[in-house]
């Protein structure tokens, strides 16, 4: 039997392990532990990689929309637009600035948020702003939506937790909206040792709040301007991301090229099938999402059965979960994510998965009896 976990970063350690131990042992060398040289450092190299003029590190992905949301002047009460279909953080971030998620439906077959719904909220003034996730590693199309809240005055973040290396038509995330914000959450395709997030912006006066807003609301000399956070990326992890980076190209290649076989062998199949890949879009298979429209846990059964690790992203609409019930609206009549709940199952996809292993998924697939 195959013996294929969801995720395994044992395997990434002991492929660089030299590299990662030389990054731990600078850092804790120097011993400036919080905001050491390696924290700008890795801001100003993903603010590059994005093309974007300004990065700050922080704590999480959860913190970073967090912050963004603070920076970007969200006041109680405020509501904004965002999809059910994501991690809860994409929406629970809004409920500790003080507003309130508005959610929308995904869009059958690649189940990003239907832009038309956010569009409408927009343009009919029912919402103060988006948060606009892109879902599984694929972006969002955000030009129409960000032209429109600029003309009214409301803002988009996007998370793009999901989305390091990404881009729709040839750009990266960052450019429709005010910010950008990234977790380096284990599981994203560039992971910290740990937790980090990221805020990134053209607007240096929004970053320079959200490096407040990260410690204590301090704008120097002892003087704390804003009741902050204290959501600071270690100086280690920021180097660890670092060496992470290097290898980021290489990984995303290897992901695709996992996915490519996933998709061959997807379609010989009845019973399931992948995800559509919009066009325009450059995936970079952060999670590879399966469609089954009938015996989806029987799979998932099956597959663990066979010793494949698998997961659902996500099992319950956003507005479900009890931590956002009551404290959240729902626009339209959420049809689509109430089905797909039930119809996605994610098939593990790390660069450090082999061949074999690949096939033994793609045959594992192949035995289930739908
Ligand atoms: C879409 C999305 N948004 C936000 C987050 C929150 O990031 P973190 O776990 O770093 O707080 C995550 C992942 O964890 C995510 O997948």
């Amino acid at each position: 039997m195959a013996n294929i976990p969801f995720m395994r970063l044992d395997r990434q350690f002991e492929a660089h392990k030299g590299q990662f131990m030389d990054a731990v042992e600078q850092v804790f060398s120097h011993g400036r532990v919080l905001q050491g040289p390696e924290v700008a450092a890795l801001e100003e190299r993903l603010a590059a990689f994005f093309g974007l003029g300004r990065a700050a590190a922080v704590g999480s992905g959860t913190d970073a929309l967090v912050l963004a949301l603070r920076a970007l002047g969200l006041e109680p009460g405020h509501k904004v637009a965002v999809t059910s279909l994501s991690f809860v953080a994409s929406a629970s971030a809004i409920v500790l600035a003080g507003g309130v998620p508005v959610f929308v439906d995904p869009t059958p077959g690649h189940l990003l948020a239907r832009e038309d719904m956010i569009l409408d909220l927009v343009r009919s003034g029912r919402v103060d702003g988006v948060v606009a996730v892109h879902l599984y590693g694929q972006m969002a199309e955000l030009e129409e939506i960000y032209g429109q809240a600029r003309k009214r005055g409301l803002f988009v973040i996007e998370d793009a937790a999901q989305a390091l290396g990404a881009t729709r038509n040839g750009y990266a995330p960052g450019r429709f909206s005010d910010a950008t914000c990234l977790s380096f959450d284990p599981t994203k395709v560039i992971g910290a040792q740990g937790s980090g997030g990221m805020v990134l912006s053209n607007d240096q006066k929004l970053i320079e709040t959200v490096k407040r807003l990260r410690y204590h609301g301090h704008a120097g000399n002892r003087v704390y301007t804003e009741i902050g956070h204290n959501s600071q990326l270690a100086t280690v992890q920021a180097a660890l991301i670092k060496v992470k980076m290097d290898h980021e190209q290489a990984w995303r290649e290897r992901r695709q090229q996992i996915a490519a076989r996933y998709d061959q062998a997807l379609n010989d199949l009845a019973f399931a099938s992948a995800l559509p890949v919009r066009p325009g879009n450059t995936h970079i298979r952060h999670k590879y999402v399966i469609d089954v429209p009938q015996g989806r846990d029987d799979l998932a059964a099956h597959l663990k059965a066979q010793g494949v690790g698998v997961s659902v992203h996500y099992s319950m609409p956003l507005f479900e979960q009890p931590c956002l019930r009551g404290r959240c609206e729902v626009y339209g009549d959420a049809s689509e994510v109430k089905r797909a709940v039930n119809r996605v199952l994610s098939l593990p996809i790390y660069p450090e998965l082999t061949d074999l292993e690949v096939d033994a998924v793609c045959r594992a697939l192949a035995e289930f009896e739908a």
